[in-house]
């Protein structure tokens, strides 16, 4: 399976994008490895993420269309969004793949998306964060978070693509806040645990409101709702 895709990804997909997925598949099977799920699985996920990467937008819009998938304005205008659900549909009708949350995870590797799986949180810093994305300070603290608490790694992922969105003037689409709301409220939360069984803690909501609210980034062509460059990460959002 794995030689049949990057067989079909040599004949579509440039050679400078195949260094990145290669990237995303390892990168997705340590964080699997990491977090105690099946490697094979995650690393396919990684495999086969940006499939339809250099699709033309009048195609990614009619599989899409095809697929009775939910086309807001943001993804009219900018047709590129859609590569991570069409690839995850080339996953499914090219490469027999059945596994659900596999196919979930590849479609929710830009946007990311609420409640989201454990896989897909790890396909979606995978994304963002290989190697080849660069080695920034701002980088180096996410891959740091990313295996400490997936939750602040990815809150703070979708800050930095934010970031890098709004510098950019790209279009933000709704989803991307949606994400990195959620996931902020699951850091909170999971630090009143942690300070509630270290022990008592005065902490709480009124302590966090008073920090400083975050920001964001992103990779604009992905569109990069995810992150390329951007700005440094304030310490002060790390929670950990
Ligand atoms: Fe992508
Ligand atoms: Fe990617």
């Amino acid at each position: 399976m794995r030689d049949q895709v990057l067989a079909w990804l040599a004949d579509n997909v440039p050679a400078s994008r195949i260094n990145h997925i290669l990237g995303v598949e390892q990168m997705a099977g340590d964080l699997a490895r990491h977090y105690n799920l099946n490697v094979e699985t995650a690393a396919q996920a990684g495999l086969m993420h940006d499939l339809a990467k250099y699709f033309k937008p009048q195609r990614l819009l009619e599989m899409a269309r095809a697929e009775g998938l939910e086309i807001d304005q943001v993804m009219v205008a900018n047709p590129h969004l859609l590569h991570a659900d069409v690839s995850a549909i080339v996953a499914r009708d090219t490469f027999g793949v059945e596994d659900e949350e596999v196919l979930q995870a590849i479609a929710n590797h830009t946007l990311g998306r609420p409640g989201m799986s454990l896989l897909s949180c790890i396909l979606f810093l995978a994304d963002s964060l290989e190697p080849g994305r660069g080695d920034s300070p701002e980088l180096q603290i996410l891959r740091r978070l990313s295996c400490q608490s997936l939750a602040q790694a990815i809150w703070l992922t979708c800050d930095y693509s934010l970031q890098f969105l709004l510098k950019t003037h790209c279009l933000i689409h709704p989803r991307t806040i949606a994400t990195r709301n959620w996931f902020l409220q699951r850091a909170k939360n999971e630090q009143l645990q942690t300070q509630r069984s270290a022990g008592g803690s005065s902490g709480g909501c009124d302590e966090q409101a008073q920090r400083p609210a975050g920001d964001g980034s992103g990779d604009c062509d992905e569109q990069a709702q995810r992150s390329a460059g951007g700005s440094a990460l304030p310490q002060a959002q790390i929670i950990a």
